[in-house]
């Protein structure tokens, strides 16, 4: 049964990793799918695999640090549907630093892309969101949100401020019918990650310290993913779920 049928969902940063695994899952559960990315090429190439296998998809460059791109997304989904009932607030980058050597500009970059990129979504998408009978936006934050990790105590504050506007967004949507949730991946197999787990004492000491004993992938977050943005988490807003093989519970 496809449990997304009807839905019009918006993915950002859906051209690779955990995004485009989410834009696939969704797609084959009858979503129509907007695969936004700053990367055009990757987006496009997403987008015309969803179609490939029978699944709806609009590709769209979309740098979620830039207004005038989410106003033409926003009006994009208005022409062609009028609403739109799920949100995926998942593009992020990382820069690796110690706090004491970080440039402004590489802030500047992690918090205009990790923190106002989900407030703008969020707040710009609003009124198509407000059209759905049972809208939902599922913010993709990070198990670290909350804990220190060297060196990467920038980003990781960009994901507990993830985390908290998850849970005020929440608290605000909640009267408009407007779930919004979080999902805190673990360590993931992606291109973020990639230079990390090649490294094998790396890899390793991840892998030892994570109680089902592997890394996860992409796919791995899909059934979260699927969870909020389904009437199955039709009670649920302002949660936080890890995805983490249980690494965050043996922390
Ligand atoms: N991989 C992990 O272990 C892990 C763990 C916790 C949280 N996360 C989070 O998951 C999300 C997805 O990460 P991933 O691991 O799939 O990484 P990834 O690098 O594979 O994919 C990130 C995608 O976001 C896009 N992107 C980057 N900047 C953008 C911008 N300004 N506007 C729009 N798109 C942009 C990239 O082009 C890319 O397609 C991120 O928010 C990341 O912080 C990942």
């Amino acid at each position: 049964m496809a449990r997304l049928a009807g839905k019009i969902a918006v993915i950002t940063g859906a051209g690779i990793g955990i995004g485009q695994a989410i834009a696939k899952r969704f797609a084959v559960e009858g979503a129509h799918v907007y695969v936004t990315d700053i990367n055009g090429e990757t987006a496009a190439d997403t987008a015309r695999a969803i179609t490939a296998a029978g699944g709806a998809a609009t590709p769209m460059l979309v740098d979620v640090s830039k207004g005038q791109d989410v106003t033409a997304l926003i009006r994009a989904i208005e022409t062609a549907h009028g609403k739109a009932d799920i949100l995926v607030n998942n593009a992020g980058i990382l820069i690796r630093g110690e706090v004491r050597s970080l440039s402004d500009a590489d802030w500047t970059k992690l918090r205009e892309v990790n923190i106002d990129g989900v407030l703008r979504l969020s707040r710009d998408a609003l009124s198509l969101l407000k059209k759905s009978s049972s809208a939902s936006i599922i913010n993709i934050s990070s198990i670290m949100a909350n804990r220190g990790l060297r060196p990467l105590a920038a980003y990781t504050a960009t994901k507990g401020a993830v985390t908290a506007l998850t849970k005020g967004l929440a608290v605000e949507y909640a009267p408009f019918n407007i779930r919004v949730n979080a999902i805190s991946p673990g360590y993931i197999e992606t291109a973020i990650t990639d230079r990390l787990l090649k490294l094998p004492p790396v890899r390793k000491a991840l892998v030892d310290k994570t109680p089902m004993g592997r890394l996860g992938l992409p796919d791995d977050i899909t059934g979260a993913a699927m969870f909020f943005a389904s009437d199955d988490s039709l009670y649920c807003t302002g949660s936080d779920l890890a995805v983490d093989g249980g690494m965050s519970a043996g922390l």
